[in-house]
C-alpha cells in the first residue's frame, strides 16, 4: 500500500471521501493503526496525557515527541505520519521553530508537523511550508492554550467566535497548510469552515461536516485512558479491561502454582528454543 500524500488528500476532499486519522505513540499502536488501514497517523502531544500520565500536554518536550515519533515510524512504514510541535517550540525565533521541525522529521521520521493556532502563527506556518514541510493546522480548542482558554470549552458558539475561527482557518490555508484540525467546534461552524476552505478539515468533536475525522487511539479502544466520558468520542472496545483481566489471571495462576505448567518447562532434552524476540 502506498502512503497517502497531501495531493491525494486534497483530491479526497474534492471527491467527498472522508479522511481518517488516529493517533499513535509507539511501535505497537502504529503497527495496529496501519494494519487497520488508517489514512494518516498523528503522533499527538496527547501522549502527555495518555502515555506519560500528565494532566495536560504542556509538559511534553521536543525530545518526547522525537522519541515517540521514531517508534511510530518503525511501526507504520507505509502511512503518512504527522507529529505535533510541542508547547512553546514555535513561538520564539523562526530558527528555533525550524530546528524543532528538523528534529521531528530527521530524527522522528515524521512526514509533516502540526502546530496549534490561527492567524497569529501564519507567518511561522508559511516559513515552515517554504522549507518543503507539510503543515497541519489546528484551531478551535487548542489544548496547549488550555490555561488561557479556561478549560475545555466548545468553540464557535457565537457569531464573533465563529468569524474568528473562519478567519484563522483561511489564514492557515493562505499560509500553505495542507489541512486544518478543528477541535471541539460546533457542527454548524465546522461545516461552514469546511465549505469555505479548499484544503481538508479534520474534525475531533467538530461534527459531521468535516472532510475527515481524528480520534485518540486510547479513547477508541479504551486503553486505560483515565476514563472521562467524552461525547465526541466513540469507544469501539474495552482493551483496558482485557489487559487488566489477563494480568490478574497471570498473577492468580502464579500464586496458585498453575503457571508455569508442564508444557512451559524445559528438560535436559531441549536444545535451542525460539529466540525471545524477532
Ligand atoms: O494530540 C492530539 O492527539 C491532537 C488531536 C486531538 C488532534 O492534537
Ligand atoms: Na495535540
Amino acid at each position: 500500500k502506498k502512503p497517502l500524500n497531501i495531493v491525494k488528500m486534497k483530491k479526497m476532499k474534492e471527491n467527498k471521501e472522508p479522511i481518517t486519522m488516529v493517533t499513535a505513540y509507539d511501535y505497537p499502536s502504529a503497527l495496529l493503526a496501519e494494519e487497520a488501514g488508517v489514512d494518516m497517523i498523528l503522533v499527538g502531544d496527547s501522549l502527555g496525557n495518555v502515555v506519560l500520565g500528565y494532566n495536560s500536554t504542556i509538559p511534553v518536550t521536543l525530545d518526547d515527541m522525537v522519541y515517540h515519533s521514531r517508534s511510530v515510524a518503525r511501526g507504520a512504514e507505509h502511512t503518512f505520519i504527522v507529529a505535533d510541535m510541542p508547547f512553546m517550540t514555535y513561538h520564539g525565533s523562526i530558527d528555533e521553530s525550524l530546528r524543532g521541525v528538523r528534529r521531528l522529521m530527521q530524527e522522528g521520521h515524521a512526514h509533516a508537523v502540526k502546530l496549534e493556532g490561527g492567524a497569529e502563527i501564519a507567518d511561522t506556518v508559511r516559513t515552515i511550508v517554504s522549507a518543503g514541510v507539510p503543515v497541519l493546522g489546528h484551531i478551535g480548542l487548542t489544548p496547549q492554550s488550555v490555561n488561557q482558554i479556561g478549560g475545555f470549552r466548545v468553540q464557535g458558539k457565537d457569531a464573533q467566535d465563529a468569524k474568528r475561527l473562519l478567519e484563522d482557518a483561511k489564514a492557515l490555508e493562505k499560509a500553505g497548510a495542507f489541512a486544518v484540525v478543528l477541535e471541539l467546534v460546533t457542527e454548524e461552524v465546522a461545516e461552514a469552515i469546511s465549505r469555505e476552505l479548499s484544503i481538508p478539515t479534520i474534525g475531533i468533536g467538530a461534527g459531521r461536516g468535516c472532510d475527515g475525522q481524528v480520534l485518540v487511539f486510547h479513547d477508541i479502544v479504551q486503553y486505560a485512558s483515565p476514563y472521562i466520558p467524552k461525547r465526541f468520542v466513540k469507544t469501539y472496545s474495552d482493551v483496558g479491561s482485557l489487559v487488566r483481566e489477563s494480568i490478574a489471571n497471570y498473577v492468580k495462576e502464579v500464586k496458585e502454582r498453575s503457571f508455569p505448567a508442564q508444557e512451559h518447562v524445559f528438560t535436559a532434552e531441549d536444545g535451542v528454543v525460539e529466540s525471545l524476540y524477532g
